[in-house]
């Protein structure tokens, strides 16, 4: 069997009285692109801020290439591969989408005013370097002409690109997509899909994917795993689960037979 880059063991999170993850547990392999998919309100989402770091559980743990960061903070989990991508907030939209990579990294640049003044050589060296990278990222995902255009000013589709070109900069391992495909044309789907699954080809990216459409889960997951209140039903290929009774009495609770294609 692969590598586990991820476990999730007994995750158990409560928001007032609603349990949102009830003793959830499941793993990841190293290389794959593993779709999370399941009925509203499952808690896919929760899990997602939960293995990201920006929610603590109240219960089990998280568990990155066999160390613990259940009690680490989100940056720290970012430092070690670990990311999933942002929408661009305000303080975003107001940068080019250059900047909008840029700053991803940096911690690395004229960190300090001592730095700035006293290594501005060094420091040039490196932004010209962090530069060329950013432009590579753009040229890839097909962003070059847009680099100097404000990211608040692009379509909804476009922002999405940068929002995953941005987390390539952070040189993910395992990068965590709460819906990308969200509200986006067919047209980009399809581009979105394919630029994921180049990054899992081409730079070996771990792909924990939230989707509810299974036609892109069907193309490009190798493996679903499938949340239902708040716990993990049933795991297996797309294919496996769509004669699976649970799963499709999970869909039916909320439903949409349909949706599983059974
Ligand atoms: N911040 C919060 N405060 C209170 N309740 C929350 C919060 N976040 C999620 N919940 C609740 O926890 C449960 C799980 O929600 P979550 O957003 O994780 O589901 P989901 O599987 O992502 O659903 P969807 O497919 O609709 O995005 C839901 O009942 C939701 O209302
Ligand atoms: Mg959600």
């Amino acid at each position: 069997m692969a590598k586990s880059i991820l476990e999730v063991k007994g995750i158990k999170l409560a928001f007032g009285g609603v349990q949102a993850i009830d003793d959830c547990s499941f793993h990841i392999e190293e290389g794959t692109i593993t779709a999370l998919i399941g009925p509203n309100g499952a808690g896919k989402s929760t899990m997602v801020n939960v293995i990201s770091g920006t929610y603590r559980p109240d219960e089990g743990h998280v568990i990155l290439d066999g160390k613990d960061v259940t009690r680490m903070p989100n940056y720290v989990r970012a430092q070690h591969g670990l990311l999933r991508t942002f929408q661009i907030s305000r303080e975003f939209a107001n940068l080019t989408v250059l900047e909008n990579l840029l700053v991803v990294r940096q911690g690395q640049v004229g960190e300090s005013l001592f730095g700035a003044l006293f290594r501005a050589k060094r420091w040039q060296e490196q932004t010209k370097e962090l530069v060329a990278e950013a432009n590579d990222i753009l040229n890839t995902f097909g962003l070059y002409r847009l680099r100097n255009e404000y990211a608040g000013n692009l379509s909804g589709g476009q922002k999405r690109l940068v929002e995953l070109a941005r987390a390539v900069m952070a040189k993910p391992r395992l990068l965590l997509l709460d819906e990308p495909m969200a509200g986006v044309t067919p047209a980009l789907i399809e581009r979105l899909g394919h630029h994921i699954v180049e990054l899992n080809r081409e730079l070996g990216v771990t792909f924990v994917l939230v989707e509810h459409n299974l036609d892109v889960v069907e193309k490009i997951c190798s493996r679903v795993v499938v949340m239902a209140l708040g716990k993990q039903l049933a795991d297996g290929t797309l294919a496996e689960l769509r004669s699976n009774q649970a799963v499709i009495d999970a869909y039916l609770g909320g439903g949409a037979r349909e949706r599983v294609g059974s």
